[in-house]
């Protein structure tokens, strides 16, 4: 057996995955199997699939070739036409007792109204009132407590009126729901009160609803990527000098160059550069040990992206920026050559973007680790970093979890709620790509640029390079790319 097609066995098999014998054949008349199993264990794949058969992969190549051929026109073709939709309004960090108080007031203020708007939840009561009355009732509060007792699960939530304990019971329907349940994300609960605790009958997200298809979009493309970090000695500076020799259509069969030619935007959503002391033996990987040397060569790179695209691009947690969450611009001290150059716009984390009136939602997606761990079947994988991704969209908030890794700069109001629904909430952080659609959303991780680090490994993170998702904006139809 060919070694890629091994190699490829060996991949599916540590996702969960086996190829079935005609996969099997299939894959020794293809050139590169293993980049083709990989582009398809980062697509949504049925939860209920285990075995990738031949059928399958013929229906990706298939919907891939259908997807690159219509109608792309040529980027340079079209103006730029960016609007920042939302960005965080910098003010003073206030990290009191007070500060976070104000700061989680805003957070159930904005999150109980997009609940309340709900037809089933117009009658949500403080919880102070409820707990005055028996009966069915209806509540909204922030959970700040989630524990197991017996056969049924506690929730204690608060509102500003007071708090409540939410007792969860048995019945198989509810308990589902409060599997995906973290502190901290505001929820409804509709129940009976009984002996001054909430039986709930159900437990309501804020949610988002899909949003209203892009207008009048023209068909050109846009370019995800992320966690770049250059000034890694792992950072893959071949493979992403050929991305940029596939963008000025120098590489790639006529299909490939039909697509190059389409892309009008590259958003790269954090970690452009990989820091310095950000983690244990860091240095020992670096091959530039200064921050403002980092961002030289990031900025060499982005250069020579063909003039008539535009680069956004955000902070992420590697790069020099704020500690907490909203992160500010790159720090201009050290990321000046970014600053110098025409083609890039620097904008804060989070931001919220329209590109021809498609709405991007751009994080760099430091919370991912919180959810991974506290969410049931969160792995760092192409599954599970999708299902974290799809949490943030249900609670409506890109940092919900306070006091585990991610920090938060309260600021008198709370800029990480998801007020506007995006078409795209694109992501990196966890340096594996993966892409689905949740609700009319894609829900967008654009992986990595460098290969898998010490520190990496011995977490058991197995990273996903060069795999790159490109969107059409007229259809937001989503096709890989790799860049291996
Ligand atoms: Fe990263």
């Amino acid at each position: 057996m060919r070694d890629n097609i091994k190699q490829a066995l060996k991949v599916a098999l540590s996702r969960g995955y086996q190829l079935s014998p005609d996969a099997v054949d299939y894959l020794r008349e293809v050139e590169d199997p293993l980049s083709l199993i990989s582009h398809i264990l980062t697509r949504a794949i049925p939860n209920d699939r285990y075995v990738i058969d031949r059928h399958m992969i013929e229906r990706y190549l298939e919907s891939q070739a259908n997807k690159a051929q219509v109608g792309l026109a040529s980027a340079s073709e079209y103006d730029v036409d960016i609007k920042v939709l939302e960005s965080p309004i910098t003010l003073n960090v206030d990290p009191s007792f007070d500060g976070f108080l104000r700061y989680f007031r805003d957070r159930y203020v904005l999150l109980s109204s997009l609940l309340r708007s709900r037809l089933d939840m117009h009658d949500a009561v403080p919880i102070a009132e409820a707990k005055k009355t028996s009966g069915e009732v209806c509540v909204i509060g922030l959970v700040y407590d989630k524990r197991s007792v017996t056969s049924s699960t506690i929730l204690s939530i608060e509102d500003p009126s007071g708090n409540i304990d939410v007792l969860v019971p048995e019945d198989p329907k509810v308990k589902a729901q409060v599997n995906d349940i973290v502190l901290d994300i505001c929820i409804g609960v509709r129940g009976v009160m009984r002996n001054g605790k909430l039986m709930a009958e159900e437990i309501i997200l804020p949610e988002v609803v899909p949003p209203p298809p892009p207008r009048e979009a023209p068909p050109i493309s846009m370019l995800l990527l992320s966690d770049l970090h250059v000034g890694s000695s792992l950072f893959g500076g071949q493979r992403f000098l050929r991305l940029m020799r596939w963008l000025r259509g120098e590489e790639g069969n006529r299909r490939m160059k039909e697509l190059a030619l389409s892309v009008k935007y590259v958003i790269i959503a954090g970690d452009l550069i990989d820091g310095v002391g950000i983690y244990p033996g860091q240095e020992k990987e670096l091959a530039i040990k200064d921050l403002s040397g980092q961002y030289k060569a990031v900025a060499e790179y982005l250069a020579q992206f063909p003039e008539h695209i535009r680069i956004i691009v955000i902070p992420g947690n590697h790069d020099a920026t704020s500690p907490g969450l909203p992160y500010v611009p790159f720090f201009k001290e050290y990321a000046y050559p970014i600053y110098e150059l025409d083609n890039v716009i620097v904008l804060p984390d989070p931001v919220l973007v329209s590109l021809h009136g498609v709405k991007v939602l751009i994080s760099h997606g430091r919370s991912l680790d919180d959810l991974l761990s506290a969410l049931p079947g969160a792995t760092f994988s192409p599954e599970g970093v999708i299902k974290a991704m799809r949490g943030l969209l249900r609670f409506r908030h890109l940092a919900p979890i306070y006091g585990s890794r991610t920090l938060i700069s309260p600021m008198g109001y709370d800029p990480l709620v998801i007020r506007n629904v995006p078409h795209v909430l694109h992501m990196g952080h966890v340096h594996i790509c993966a892409v689905q659609r949740y609700k009319g959303v894609i829900l967008a991780n654009s992986g990595t640029w460098q290969e898998q680090t010490e520190y990496q490994l011995s977490m058991g993170i197995s990273p996903t390079p060069y795999i790159v998702p490109l969107i059409r904006l007229d259809t937001l139809q989503v096709i890989m790319l790799d860049f291996h």
